[in-house]
């Protein structure tokens, strides 16, 4: 099923508003809901290190600890900043998980302006995120900086 964004980010909001697990629960919407969003992790900050938390897709990824500006999910943790990778096979700052993937995106979480964590989506398309899914996570990123302790 493939949700326009605005219904997305309304079911999202009650999805979380009705969860006793938000971030296994927010892995689980985004998953299922997005049919290029082929791998959909959640890291949290832990000292100077992104430790992955929930995830969803075919395979585990050896990246289960990522050093704050290391990858393209240590860049986003290090600038605050949302990153698109078009291709990913074209920044050296790509750390690989799955041979699939070929496009990626990173959308931090923060929590009075710190960042406590991030969404981390890895595409099997090519350049397949827009604005619209930046614009998106970043909303339902607001939604989870409270979820994270
Ligand atoms: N590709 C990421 C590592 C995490 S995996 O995509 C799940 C990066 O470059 O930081």
């Amino acid at each position: 099923m493939f949700l326009d964004y605005e219904t997305a980010e309304k079911e999202m909001q009650s999805v979380i508003d009705g969860s006793s697990n938000v971030l296994e629960d927010v892995v689980d919407f985004l998953y299922k809901n997005f049919d290029y969003y082929s791998w959909v992790g959640i890291y949290t900050v832990e000292n100077n290190e992104l430790v992955l938390g929930p995830w969803r897709g075919p395979h585990a990824t050896e990246h289960t600890r990522i050093p704050i500006g290391s990858g393209i999910c240590g860049a986003a943790a290090s600038s605050g900043k949302t990153e698109i990778v078009p291709d990913v096979k074209s920044d050296g700052r790509y750390l690989s998980c799955f041979v699939s993937t070929k496009s990626e995106i990173v959308v931090p979480i923060k929590k009075q302006d710190m960042v406590v964590g991030e969404i981390d989506i890895d595409s099997d398309k090519r350049d397949a995120f827009t604005k619209m899914d930046s614009l998106f996570l970043e909303k339902v990123s607001d939604m989870l900086g409270e979820h994270i302790h």
